[in-house]
């Protein structure tokens, strides 16, 4: 079974197609991310904008690239949710007419859930059950996988989610926007050990997260050492904040392998690329004969190739979208 997917729900417009699932025919995924840097972020307005301008482009490559026409496929693909409401509703209105026209079923999918089915495409054996870590710009759940679709959510951040702290903290130090990957970089020449940044826990909640009091504290601790006059050093406050948030998604997500059972650990979302993370998770699992998954960095961040292989298993259970889909921004995992 083949399924045309579509993602626009931030700043990547994508277009894959995907087979049974697990497959990868095509995956062409066009980044804003050189307009959005220019403001220091995401402007939602602009990316609405952006998405309308390239959808057409990255479909018609998705389709070519497959060596196939839109009659060929058997479903149509589209996040619908969480995400930013107008880039979204580019996505979720362009599937709609393509399902309509070419008589093709129709699934929304949740785009969290793309996330996670990103490990099925590079792990032809993985299977529910098992444990997922979900950092992402917007997200940080740890979620028990307990069958295709089937979703607990054991935890998720009160504040900021894990990448939204990178990106603040890059901002802080002066890197530039997106700053998951650019602080993973300055902080390989930094000594993690150099401050002590504070880890975010919160009370009788042992699977829940908290960033925005490390966020705070690497600023007030660059605002005090420039009234100081004292120089910092961006690549010591990068490897120690991003040693401060690595060591708490590890040691949490420990915690819940051990008192759940689990035996299998996936990580998806664009932190999961973080090297960090990856080599710190790494160790941990090897310690504890756990074993993980982890998608390529360019499955981790936003694409159409994880929205098609979750549709994939939502096809099965015999979800379809009806022509009255609608964006949700706030579309919470599990809910449809
Ligand atoms: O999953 P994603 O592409 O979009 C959302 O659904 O949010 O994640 C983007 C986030 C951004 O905050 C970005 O800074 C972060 O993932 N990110 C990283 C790395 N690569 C991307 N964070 C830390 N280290 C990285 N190497
Ligand atoms: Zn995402």
């Amino acid at each position: 079974m083949r399924i045309l997917a579509i993602e626009s729900s931030c700043d990547e417009t994508a277009a894959a197609v995907v087979e049974n699932g697990r497959t990868v025919l095509s995956s062409i995924i066009s980044s804003q991310i050189d307009i959005h840097t220019l403001y220091g972020g995401v402007v939602p307005e602009i990316a609405s904008r952006k998405h309308m301008e390239h959808i057409d482009y990255v479909v018609e490559r998705a389709l070519s690239e497959a060596g196939m026409a839109l009659e060929d496929v058997d479903a149509v693909a589209v996040t619908y949710g969480p995400g930013l409401v107008g880039a979204l509703l580019v996505g979720v209105a362009y599937a709609k007419a393509l399902a309509y026209a070419a008589k093709l079923p129709l699934v929304g999918v949740h785009h969290i859930e793309g996330h996670i089915s990103a490990n099925y495409i590079e792990n032809k054996e993985l299977e529910p059950p098992f444990l997922c870590l979900v950092v992402s710009g917007g997200h940080t759940h740890l979620v028990r996988v307990a069958d295709y679709g089937v979703y607990e959510i054991l935890g998720k951040t009160h504040d900021d989610a894990a990448g939204e702290a990178f990106d603040k903290v890059a901002r802080a130090i002066g890197l530039g926007y997106p700053g998951g990957p650019k602080i993973d970089q300055l902080a390989k020449e930094g000594n993690p050990h150099a401050i002590a940044f504070p880890r975010g826990q919160i009370a009788d909640s042992p699977y829940d997260f908290s960033f925005s009091g490390v966020k705070s504290a690497v600023l007030n601790y660059l605002n005090q050492s420039a009234m100081q006059g004292i120089e910092v050093n961006p690549a010591d406050v990068a490897a120690s904040f991003q040693k401060s948030v690595v060591d708490v998604l590890v040691e949490k997500t420990m915690a819940a392998e051990k008192n759940t059972g689990m035996k299998k650990l996936a990580l998806a979302g664009g932190v999961a690329s973080n090297s960090a993370l990856r080599a710190g998770m790494q160790a941990a699992c090897k310690k504890e004969k756990i074993e993980l998954f982890c998608p390529s960095p360019v499955l981790c961040t936003d694409n159409a190739a994880m929205i098609g292989a979750a549709a994939y298993y939502e096809f099965q259970k015999g979800v379809r979208h009806g022509l009255d889909l609608n964006a949700v921004p706030n579309l919470q995992l599990g809910e449809r």
